[in-house]
């Protein structure tokens, strides 16, 4: 059969832009087609100004773009033509109904699916790389099968993404595997050996792991599980710390030194945030309940639970600190993106922060380097705070970089984001500029606690005692 010419991916987002961008850029015989349903998004894939902030997508979207790589709203046109399509597109926790705060919302799954039986003339292999449920490609099947017209076929495969925001153009371009899951049968395995052919353009053979689909979808949420659970218990260790007089720093570093152990995701922090982490645990969760497995169910709640305690042990911190109140009170938070290097706020523990610092009467000077403005706001406004929107407006102001207006006449000022450019700020101006007793709070453990302390700050930091003298 002929090789793959075409592949068209719905959904261009985080994972649907980037992905397809690196694709592109390693397939220049590949015409790979980025398709949205909102013109806003597809209009900023195709301006000077891409929608998404990862180190090196932009160089590789001008480079692609209008030569092999495109970004349309003709989702029609574009499954048409071609050979593979891949479905990106979000897979929210459900608000409403059956699986209400733990259930992926497969709404949009289920309608890219029903576009595809509609569209198709010819036969496709469709690759979900959106998180799904276990066995969702069984339901994608029968999705397709609505409307399917005869002589076509369709192959469903799993093939979840395993990029990190931050790091997502590194990550694509030398994945620790790629992980392509299959139905058993000589269809099945024709299709993943096409999908197999596309990464092999840069992809050694020997890590692209295959598998049955059902693996492949239980890998993906898995994998997420047991990376945040790392956090959480190193986070949990933290809270030992604060109690007990010993260093988090110095615990990680010797926990991780063992090679059965690692050192990686060990780093105590505010908490974790992303939109993937509490979403891919609750799905997995929604899982075990369904298969009956109550107490597996408990022990990956724990991951999730333990991540809100870390938070709101934080501010509580914060709040004793400042003498039991914040009204009125001018605090600087530093970073309100999930992590360093992606514009991306979801579910970033620094929203929860500044709504708790909000209720108790603070008005916040937000600093972030990335984060946009309409954005911030959405994110303190939903779901609605006791306070209104335009009291909000009033209370919260974003900087981009200007770290020294930002902390003016500030009491406090908070680490909630570990940019590298907040480490090589001049604290010794910017205590000057402060209300005192000046205060820091670091949520994420990348600021010299010993040299703030010596210009006068009053120094708390994540799982560690300080201003003991
Ligand atoms: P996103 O929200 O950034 O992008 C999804 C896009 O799909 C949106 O632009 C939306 O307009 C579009 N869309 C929804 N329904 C559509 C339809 N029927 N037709 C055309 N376009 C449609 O989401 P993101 O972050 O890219 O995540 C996508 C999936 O990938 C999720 O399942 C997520 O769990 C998974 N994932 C995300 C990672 C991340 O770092 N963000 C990493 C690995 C997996």
């Amino acid at each position: 059969s002929k090789n793959i010419q075409n592949i068209c991916c719905i959904g261009a987002g985080y994972v649907g832009g980037p992905t397809c961008a690196v694709i592109a850029y390693k397939c220049p015989d590949i015409q790979v087609n980025v398709v949205d349903l909102s013109q806003e998004r597809i209009n900023a894939w195709n301006s000077d100004n891409i929608p998404i902030y990862e180190p090196g997508l932009s160089e590789i979207v001008m480079e692609r773009r209008g030569k092999n790589l495109h970004f349309s709203t003709k989702i029609d046109e574009c499954i048409e033509k071609a050979d593979i399509i891949f479905i990106s597109v979000n897979t929210p926790t459900k608000t409403y109904g059956v699986g209400l705060g733990r259930a992926p919302d497969l709404t949009y799954v289920e309608s890219a699916a029903r576009t595809i039986s509609k569209v198709a003339k010819t036969s496709k292999i469709i690759v979900e790389k959106s998180t799904v449920p276990v066995k969702a490609a069984e339901s994608i099947i029968n999705m397709l099968k609505s409307n399917q017209k005869p002589d076509v076929e369709f192959q469903v495969l799993s093939n979840p993404e395993f990029l990190a925001e931050g790091t997502a153009i590194s990550d694509l371009l030398n994945p620790d595997r790629i992980l392509i899951g299959g139905e058993d049968t000589d269809k099945g395995q024709w299709a993943i050996e096409q999908l197999s052919k596309v990464y092999q353009h840069w992809v050694d053979r020997s890590i692209i792991i295959t598998t049955n689909t059902w693996s492949s979808e239980l890998s993906k949420l898995a994998a997420n599980a047991m990376l945040a659970q790392r956090i959480s218990s190193i986070n949990s260790i933290s809270a030992i710390c604060e109690s007990s007089g010993a260093d988090i720093q110095h615990v990680s570093k010797a926990i991780g030194a063992d090679s059965r152990i690692g050192s990686k995701f060990l780093q105590a922090s505010v908490g974790f945030g992303g939109s993937c982490f509490q979403k891919d645990i609750n799905n997995l969760i929604y899982l075990c309940e369904n298969l009956n497995l109550k107490e597996v169910a408990d022990y990956w709640s724990q991951v999730i639970l333990i991540n809100d305690y870390q938070k709101k042990r934080f501010v509580n911190k914060i709040i004793k600190s400042l003498f039991n109140t914040c009204t009125n009170k001018k605090i600087a938070i530093f970073g309100f993106a999930f992590k360093k290097n992606t514009g991306d706020t979801r579910e970033s523990a620094s929203i929860h922060i500044c709504k708790y610092l909000l209720d108790e009467g603070a008005n916040l000077n937000i600093l972030d380097p990335k984060v946009d403005y309409d954005q911030m706001m959405f994110e303190l406004s939903n779901p609605q705070l006791n306070l209104p929107i335009d009291v909000i407006k009033n209370k919260v102001q974003l900087f981009s970089d200007d770290v020294i207006e930002a902390c003016r006449n500030s009491h406090a000022l908070v680490v909630c984001t570990e940019w590298d450019n907040f480490k090589s700020y001049d604290y010794e101006k910017i205590y000057e500029v402060m209300q005192k007793p000046a205060h820091i709070f670091d949520g994420r453990l990348i600021l010299d606690h010993e040299r703030l302390m010596s210009y006068g700050f009053h120094v708390e930091a994540i799982g560690k005692r300080l201003n003991h003298d």
